[in-house]
């Protein structure tokens, strides 16, 4: 074996600096990376660095390819891989109807492992390489998980379902359930290779007080600790009208629906918040006070009605925030389809959002929102290599369109319109290659 493979292509990250994004392109490009660890040694000129490395036959050269980091997935079902496309509801009325039948199913643990293999599969298929999925409220749910992501080498987050109140009896747990089997969970697989755990309240209202409480006591026995991360958090809040009104009646003594967490002791740099559409101003600056983190996921938003969430309010408030695609609210699994809803919700609010800004939203951002970007979301030294190569010509009018391109920022647009896994050529992961269309 090589001590180093070598990739040319054309590439494309972005690295950020003192909250500034800088897009590099490099048109004709190569990246070293050392073959045992799968981390990036070098990524530059290939002109420049072509003398340097002696590369005989451990090159790989993308002749037509554009190599870009994987996307990385902020808030995702797997279990509701079938439940995407689902007709004609809103949120509660989607969840009993369609989404809480298809979770009683995954008490089986083949069934589930079958979906876990299916939901990989899928993502990686349309360059995702890493993903923070809820799972269901059956603790073989997350072991099947954790074990098909192990033997792909995906870097992964996921969590057991806590949910005691308001869902059918065979999804409910108890709160003393819910903090065994999460801290059991969490012993056998939190920062194991490469996945860590997410605690997992659905939302407030299927969970007590009570078990919000374990939630928490789960958060504070799971610290970042030096280099050794901290369980993170996942949920989900101010996504629909309706929901609002019910965590309102249910928990009268928080000043709003961000507090319900909050005052549980959930928020903080640790916790994503999924959807965040309906936020008060009142609830943008708790968000930032607390170093709380959002996920965007504007296909899910649409596909349900739920409403228009304001990218540019979350950046005034400055939280931390990156796209995701929430299937099976969501209708697909492609981050470029995910990027051009975003947009077009953006337009709505009369905000352009930057194509180098919604690159960003799906790659360094999202790792920084999960605390991974010491690991993933770019192309920096030591990172790992996970990434794509995007086939420019993978369609007739998207080969059309990018001969009008003038800059990354023509051609990147062009690919979060216009663009599907069909642009997906190939998927490396730790430098290794995962997927080939
Ligand atoms: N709120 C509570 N559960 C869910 C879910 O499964 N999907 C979405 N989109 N919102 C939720
Ligand atoms: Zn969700």
């Amino acid at each position: 074996m090589s001590k180093n493979n070598f990739y040319r292509g054309s590439i494309y990250h972005c690295i950020e600096s003192n909250g500034k994004l800088e897009p590099i392109y490099i048109k004709d490009g190569l990246m070293v990376v050392d073959t045992k660890s799968g981390c990036i040694i070098e990524v530059g000129e290939y002109i420049s660095l072509a003398s340097k490395w002696p590369q005989s036959e451990s090159l790989t050269h993308f002749k037509d390819g554009l190599i870009m980091p994987g996307f990385i997935d902020t808030h995702v079902h797997y279990p509701q891989y079938k439940v995407i496309a689902s007709f004609g509801t809103s949120l509660l009325e989607w969840l009993k109807k369609y989404t809480f039948v298809e979770e009683q199913k995954f008490i089986d643990s083949d069934y589930a492992s079958q979906v876990a293999e299916l939901f990989l599969d899928e993502i990686v298929k349309n360059g995702t390489t890493t993903a923070m999925t809820f799972c269901t409220s059956h603790k073989q749910s997350v072991d099947v998980f954790f074990a098909a992501a192990e033997k792909r080498n995906l870097r992964m987050v996921a969590g057991k379902v806590m949910m005691d109140r308001n869902a059918p009896k065979a999804l409910c747990d108890s709160p003393e359930d819910s903090y065994n089997d999460s801290k059991e969970l969490i012993e056998k697989w939190h920062n194991k290779g490469r996945l860590s755990y997410a605690v997992t309240p659905r939302f407030a209202p299927t969970s007590t007080t009570e078990q919000l409480t374990e939630a928490a006591k789960l958060l504070n026995e799971y610290p970042n600790n030096g280099d050794s991360k901290g369980v993170l958090l996942q949920t989900h809040l101010n996504e629909n009208d309706k929901e609002i009104e019910w965590v309102n009646e249910l928990f009268p003594e928080s000043n709003n629906y961000f507090d319900v967490y909050h005052d549980h002791g959930l928020t903080g740099s640790n916790s994503v918040f999924g959807h965040c559409i309906y936020n008060t101003d009142e609830e943008y600056l708790r968000m930032s006070e607390t170093g709380s983190k959002v996920s965007l996921c504007p296909t899910s938003n649409l596909f349900l009605g739920s409403g228009l969430f304001r990218l540019d309010k979350l950046e005034s408030f400055g939280i931390d925030t990156a796209l995701a695609s929430d299937v099976g609210g969501g209708d697909s699994f492609s981050m470029f389809k995910v990027m051009n809803e975003a947009y077009k919700i953006c337009r709505l609010n009369d905000y352009s959002l930057d194509p180098i800004k919604a690159f960003y939203l799906t790659t360094l951002a999202a790792a920084k929102v999960l605390n991974l970007d010491d690991r993933i979301g770019n192309f920096e030294v030591k990172k790992e290599a996970d990434f794509i190569v995007i086939d420019l010509n993978a369609t007739e009018l998207i080969s059309q369109k990018m001969k009008t391109a003038s800059s990354i920022s023509d051609i990147l647009f062009n690919l979060m319109t216009l663009g599907d896994d069909r642009l997906i050529d190939e998927v490396y992961i730790l430098g290794q290659r995962a997927y080939k269309k």
